[in-house]
């Protein structure tokens, strides 16, 4: 099976107005063909020789020590695509050892999402990715919700002083969730009522102050999320951001940005090795894992092939996606002559 296959399935499992919301990106979704298209222009020189038995492809990420190289990306809204929703998603990732982002957007509270981990791995790794809030009150709510529920780490988007403007969702006329769903983790908090879906509220100015702020009020690791500048991934680094995550959200953001792992090389060079550094945008294969961990990431996101191993089977169909990357990632690992990720390296990536 190819992920590709549980997108087509979830195409006809998904109510198309929910599959548009999923499957679209902004504007003229430039960025969200760009970022697959990207990974056909890299190839992998492989080493020979080398031995490639005994491999181990555990990744060390803050908060989640021996991880898999996949994490799943933050994706809104589980329960519109599956009833188990997020529980099914966090039960299919503490199974395949895969960190599992949840959100702010999520249908199911953090709490719940850390308890359904729990019932399938004793230690899983739940990582909340949240915004900066315009009153930093709920900021600081929504951080203390990720502690107690667990997490493991904080993951902050920065790519979205404004909402993106999804061209599916505005000819759907798709813009509140239907009854009965909300964004769980707003419930209770000054804010939005949490059934609109561009209505997560999220600062229209923040700043790197803020973003220092919120590093500070948590003992827990914080990544910055949608980077693309390497000047930004030096900030984020001189703020006590524990990892830089290049994403320009799949595409759902800016429609005139460059390809997500085109921004990969020089995020690296900038961060020089002083935290990890992420990838999410356009991964679909094991192969495209392997660039990336070749031209410096410590691990990719996957989005949207996570909501459709979910629409399609629900928590089997997450597993499948999770592991059919692994296994590919691993076969592809072997090809290239290599035992650990660090095997990979950049001269080995040829364009
Ligand atoms: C997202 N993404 C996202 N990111 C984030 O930080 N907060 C969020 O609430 C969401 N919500 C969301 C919903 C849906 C339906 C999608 C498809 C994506 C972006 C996500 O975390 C990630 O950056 C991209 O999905 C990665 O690209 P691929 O793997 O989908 O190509």
């Amino acid at each position: 099976m190819t992920l590709r296959a549980l997108h087509d399935a979830a195409r006809e499992a998904l109510d198309p107005a929910h599959y548009d919301y999923v499957a679209g990106g902004a504007g003229e979704e430039r960025v969200l063909a760009g970022n697959e298209r990207a990974f056909d222009r890299y190839a992998l020189l492989p080493r020979v020789l080398r031995g490639a038995e005994d491999r181990d492809t555990a990744a060390d990420l803050p908060g989640a020590r021996r991880a898999a190289p996949v994490v799943v990306a933050p994706t809104a809204f589980h329960r519109l695509m599956h009833p188990d929703g997020e529980r099914a998603t966090a039960r299919a990732a503490a199974a395949e050892g895969a960190v599992l982002i949840t959100g702010t957007a999520a249908t199911t509270a953090v709490a719940d999402v850390v308890a359904a981990a729990r019932e399938t791995a004793p230690d899983p790794a739940v990582w909340f990715q949240l915004y900066l809030h315009p009153r930093p009150a709920v900021t600081e709510a929504l951080v203390r919700r990720a502690e107690k529920a667990g997490c493991t780490a904080l993951v902050v988007t920065v790519d979205s002083p404004v909402f993106g403007r999804h061209t599916r969702d505005l000819r759907n006329g798709f813009t509140d969730l239907p009854p009965g769903y909300a964004a769980e983790n707003m419930r209770d908090l000054p804010g939005a009522p949490p059934g609109a879906l561009t209505d997560i509220p999220m600062s229209a100015s923040p700043t790197w102050r803020d973003f220092g702020e919120l590093a500070r009020m948590t003992s827990l690791p914080v990544l910055v999320k949608g980077v693309l500048h390497p000047a930004d991934a030096r900030l984020a680094v001189e703020h006590g951001a524990a990892g830089v995550v290049v994403s320009n959200h799949g595409g759902r953001q800016s429609d005139a940005v460059p390809a997500a792992v085109d921004c990969l090389p020089a995020v690296v060079r900038a961060v020089a090795g002083r935290v990890p550094v992420l990838l999410d945008g356009g991964v679909r294969r094991g192969s495209d894992v392997a660039v990336a961990l070749a031209l410096g990431a410590a691990a990719v996101g996957v989005g949207r092939p996570v909501v459709w191993g979910l629409a399609a089977e629900g928590e089997a169909g997450v597993r499948s996606v999770l592991a059919t990357l692994r296994d590919e990632y691993d076969h592809t690992l072997a090809l290239c002559g290599g035992r650990r990720n660090a095997d990979l390296t950049e001269d080995m990536v040829v364009t």
